[in-house]
């Protein structure tokens, strides 16, 4: 697997800016995921090749960030945050509302591929918990009302 020349030399750049390669394994994921939707096997094999690191050290660092996305996901990501602000001011309250109105439970995809749900880590919006993304969009001081209308305006 090879990305466009333009993308091959944005991770070259990436590469560059670091005094080990294996420093730049963050961005070039982001870029990876940006590219193809989510992180597959061909995506980790080619980080490792491309950082000179074997695959298991590309998906330890992957599996251990919310915010990298080992399955496809639907054209609306929605990540609920689940640390602790959120978790105190009702963030399973809205998972739950949402998991009822979508029929999906975190981890899983609208069969229409419309939506998909997951638990994330802290959106550093703690003040305002609880809070959710959508693709790169946040949402704050979420209720369960709060959010109907938030998915209510999302386009078909
Ligand atoms: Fe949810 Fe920080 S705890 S945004």
């Amino acid at each position: 697997q090879s990305f466009s020349p333009e993308v091959e030399a944005e991770i070259d750049r990436h590469i560059a800016k670091y005094p080990v390669k294996r420093s730049a394994i963050l961005p070039i994921m982001f870029i990876v995921q940006r590219e193809r939707g989510y992180l597959d096997a061909a995506g980790i094999a080619y980080i490792a090749r491309r950082l000179d690191l074997t695959i298991t050290d590309v998906w330890e660092v992957a599996t251990f960030y919310t915010m990298i996305n080992l399955k496809p996901v639907g054209k609306y990501h929605i990540q609920v945050c689940r640390t602790l602000s959120c978790q105190l001011l009702g963030a399973e309250k809205i998972v739950e509302h949402i998991s009822k109105r979508l029929g999906i439970k975190p981890g899983e995809t609208t069969p229409d591929g419309r939506f998909t749900l997951s638990w994330v880590e802290c959106l550093g919006s703690c003040g305002t918990a609880p809070a959710m993304q959508i693709g790169f969009d946040y949402y704050e001081n979420l209720t369960p009302e709060r959010v109907d209308e938030i998915l209510d305006s999302l386009k078909e």
